[in-house]
């Protein structure tokens, strides 16, 4: 038996014995600590000697994994992110190297580059979304297809949303759903929530032939969630914001399947006579072709791509309008002088849209300034040379729109709202153009006729049927989307019956 001596001196040994090995795993933790940094550096060494030798654009990756991912979230939070772009461009040149979003990423703020990574689409370059983006859209959607199928439907969608189509079947609805919305306003409105709840309501009835109602109600509930999750961190939990959205991708799914399903049906009995909108053109192209869930993620993804660019564009054309008065008073003009050949209920049509050049100089400025879509994400399928430099294989590169468009060099103030500066410029399709919020090449948007109509009609109604002033000051920001702080509250008023 041991004396109770011997046992408190086993004890004491054991509690020496106890901080020894604390003091063990302190310093193991500390030297795997310090192991892992040196990894990190030795990572971004590598990266470093790397570029060198492959002759990538100088630049800096920031810190390990994060880069300057950081920097770059914070300009945009702020109604000024030009910095970040400017201090990098004065530094390295236009095309520069950084480490944004987990990778390393090639930045472009060159004109030519840009049309370069734009035209070569599919051979050099194919569009890249991360999987969190994929699961939300779905692998049919436009924005994920590639190659032979990505063509085919491109062009379908084009042939769903050129000039005759909108002229002879779109521009009616067009109009009646943006009178239709405006003549509930009065007093206070979220023109931010207005405009989105009008874009949607025109995307469903060009899809779908759907007008307004209950269904399209509660599908829109269900798409608000939806959208969140793509400016949310991709954490699949059923209470988190992206998990959620998951959910609520999965029930905007089955709300559209059931659409696809009843117009299977209803051209089975018909014959011959099924509604212009593009879920019959889908199901004539898909005869014998596209599953159910093809056309679900093709019609899901149509809706998510023309529904937060076009009521963004309309709300800050009001902004920008706002602030500039002079603007304003010439835009008024150029729709009054319409109206006043019209009867009050006379819907607008396509020689009216056609003799609105101010508006459209209002609309290619505002798209200039605010760039709702800032550049577009490619990756490189081989080593790409470009301006002297090489982009590697499988490397990011950003195109981005938001600096042509707001360089100094090549739009003179240009970061003022200046509507007048297209009167006299060719129009921004030519060709060799810097101009481009639409993006170019394979992917072009197949909706900017139809942005623009829908933006035009927005604006006539608006203009002619109300006046209206800011109800309290709001201010941009640029992330997670371009938009406007508080959704942009204004005090409307009637002028007279839209
Ligand atoms: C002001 C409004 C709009 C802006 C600024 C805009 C901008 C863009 C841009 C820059 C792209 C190219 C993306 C890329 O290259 O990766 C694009 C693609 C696309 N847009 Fe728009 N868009 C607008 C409205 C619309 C509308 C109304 C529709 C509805 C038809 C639409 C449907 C699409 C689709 C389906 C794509 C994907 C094309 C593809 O990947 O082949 N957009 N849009």
């Amino acid at each position: 038996m041991k004396c109770p001596i011997h046992l408190s001196a086993l004890a004491f040994s054991c509690k020496i014995s106890n901080l020894h090995l604390k003091k063990e795993k302190i310093q193991k933790r500390g030297k795997m600590v310090l192991f892992l940094l040196m990894i990190a550096c030795l990572c971004i060494y590598l990266l470093y000697l790397q570029r060198r030798k492959q002759g990538l654009p100088p630049g800096n990756l920031g810190l390990p994994f994060i880069g300057e991912t950081l920097q770059l979230v914070s300009a945009y939070k702020t109604d000024n992110p030009e910095p970040f772009i400017d201090a990098r461009v004065r530094r390295y040149g236009s095309l520069f190297t950084t480490h944004v979003f987990g990778e390393p990423t090639v930045f472009s703020t060159d004109p030519e580059a840009n049309r370069f990574v734009l035209q070569n689409e599919g051979k050099l370059f194919e569009s890249s979304y991360p999987s969190s983006i994929s699961n939300l859209l779905g692998r049919h959607s436009l924005l994920l297809m590639k190659g032979n199928l990505h063509k085919r439907m491109h062009s379908l969608t084009m042939s769903f949303a050129n000039s005759s189509i909108i002229r002879d079947h779109l521009l009616v609805d067009i109009d009646r759903l943006v009178r239709f919305n405006l003549q509930r306003w009065d007093g206070l409105i979220l023109l931010q929530d207005e405009t989105k709840k009008i874009t949607f309501e025109l995307t469903v009835k060009q899809l779908m032939s759907f007008d307004p109602g209950e269904w399209t109600e509660s599908l829109r509930k269900e798409y608000l969630l939806l959208i969140e999750g793509f400016f949310s961190v991709p954490i699949p939990f059923f209470f988190t914001t992206y998990g959620r959205a998951l959910q609520a991708r999965t029930k905007v799914a089955a709300a559209l399947r059931e659409r696809v399903r009843e117009r299977k049906e209803r051209r089975k009995e018909r014959k011959g006579e099924e509604e212009k909108d593009m879920l019959g053109a889908l199901l004539d192209e898909g005869e014998g072709g596209f599953s159910e869930e093809e056309a679900v993620d093709f019609l899901l993804a149509l809706l998510v791509a023309g529904y937060e660019t076009t009521s963004t564009i309309m709300t800050l054309a009001v902004k920008f309008l706002t602030e500039t008065p002079s603007a304003l008073a010439l835009l008024k003009e150029e729709h009054e002088g319409i109206r006043a050949k019209k009867k009050e209920s006379d819907a607008l049509d396509w020689s009216d849209y056609k003799s609105m050049p101010f508006t459209q100089c209002v609309i290619n400025e505002t798209l200039r300034v605010a760039n709702i879509i800032s550049g577009v994400f490619r990756r490189a399928v081989s080593d790409v040379h470009i301006k002297g430099y090489t982009i590697p294989k499988g490397w990011k590169v950003f195109a981005s729109f938001r600096a042509v468009h707001l360089d100094q060099d090549l739009y003179k103030d240009a970061r003022t709202f200046n509507p007048w500066r297209w009167q006299n410029n060719p129009p921004p399709s030519s060709p060799g153009n810097i101009y481009t919020p639409f993006g170019g090449g394979p992917r072009l948007c197949p909706g900017y006729e139809l942005a623009r109509v829908e933006i035009s009609v927005f604006l006539h109604h608006l203009v002619t049927g109300f006046s209206w002033f800011p109800a309290e000051k709001d201010r941009l920001v640029f992330f997670p989307t371009t938009r406007t702080l508080k959704r942009y509250p204004i005090q409307v008023r009637r002028r007279k019956m839209p």
